[in-house]
């Protein structure tokens, strides 16, 4: 029997511990870092001046005048933030949702006061229309064969029309969410007919129809009022390989940036969609109920919310997620430093 000693190639002779037995040899060789200016901070706008209103089900979150949201703004800015994402409560619903294509929409008075505050500061606008209708789903509803449907290519009408009023607000880059077929190409064509072919998509592409936006709808008061998603985003036991269709096709389509949303329970997905495409960045949406179970079980003392929020923002970053929209953008930033 060879003398265990010195077998080459295996233990003893080969430790994995020894790289991992203080924090300078860790960091040494450290593959995945955090940095601010990859996150995006996800802001919920309602009318007013000076209003701040708690949600919730998203604790350290606000409902915020468009005054407000220019101060948290600011401080994105200042933290070195990669931009902030932008949701409008509008004060009235349709059932169009017209107030996400007006000129005066809570979103667009938002982005005049954010761009005015911050104007270095990448603001991204959510273009769909749950949160604006008053059925609450993402788009216009016909009836179809004794049920009520979202008729896709009445939707996306819509949709161009919200792109060129957000555009024309100050957005740096648009981000349709509501997972119609064709929505980039017809937002890419409204946009480039109005002169804008320099305005940059950020496709949510590979949405998946979740229990983990549940927060989101008590913030945004968008939870459909009849019926649910599923006719349009994806399902949890789709194949793997429809979500890199629905990506490609977005790319196809004019996307520059592709998201998978939720990202923590799809982190097999951000990996294959970002070996699918090599090139194209990534981005992630670690959503609502990613945030609020980590802080829930934290005010119970069961986790520790600082340390739960950067295994899980790490893990996103190092499924190839180029990009992550995170409740906890702030918190990172000043973790970090
Ligand atoms: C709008 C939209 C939603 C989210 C982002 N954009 C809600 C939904 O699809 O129901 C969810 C974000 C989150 O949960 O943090 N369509």
């Amino acid at each position: 029997m060879a003398d265990q000693s010195t077998t080459p190639g295996t233990f003893p002779t080969v430790r994995l511990r020894r790289l991992r037995q203080n924090p300078a040899l860790r960091r040494l060789i450290a593959e995945t870092t955090l940095e601010p200016r990859r996150l995006i901070l996800p802001l919920f706008v309602r009318s007013g001046q000076g209003k701040r209103e708690p949600i919730a089900s998203l604790p350290g979150h606000c409902r915020l005048s468009p005054d407000m949201a220019a101060e948290e703004a600011r401080q994105a800015q200042r933290l070195g933030l990669g931009g902030i994402i932008l949701f409008g409560i509008p004060d009235e619903k349709d059932d169009v949702g017209s107030d996400a294509m007006s000129d005066s929409g809570i979103v667009q008075q938002a982005l005049r006061a954010v761009k005015d505050a911050a104007p270095e500061l990448l603001a991204v606008t959510d273009i769909c229309c749950c949160e604006y209708t008053d059925h609450g789903h993402c788009g216009v509803l016909v009836q179809r064969g004794g049920r009520r449907d979202v008729d896709n290519d009445a939707t996306l009408d819509l949709l161009g029309r919200q792109a060129v009023s957000h555009a024309a607000a100050g957005a740096d880059l648009v981000a349709p969410s509501g997972m119609m077929d064709g929505m980039v190409g017809a937002i890419r064509r409204e946009l480039d007919s109005a002169g804008r072919t320099d305005l940059p998509i950020m496709s949510y592409a590979v949405k998946y129809s979740s229990a983990f936006y549940g927060p989101f709808r008590e913030a945004a008061a968008s939870a459909p009022s009849e019926g649910d998603r599923r006719g349009y985003q994806m399902d949890a036991a789709s194949a793997a390989g429809q979500a890199v269709r629905e990506a490609s096709l977005d790319v196809a389509e004019g996307a520059d940036i592709i998201m998978v949303k939720p990202a923590l329970a799809y982190l097999d997905i951000v990996r294959q969609v970002r070996d699918a495409l090599p090139g194209v960045p990534i981005a992630a949406y670690s959503v609502s109920g990613e945030y609020s179970m980590i802080q829930a079980a934290a005010e119970r003392g069961w986790l520790d919310a600082q340390s739960a929020a950067l295994e899980s923002l790490t893990a996103i970053h190092r499924a190839g997620a180029d990009v992550i929209l995170t409740y906890w953008a702030k918190d990172v930033a000043k973790w970090l430093t």
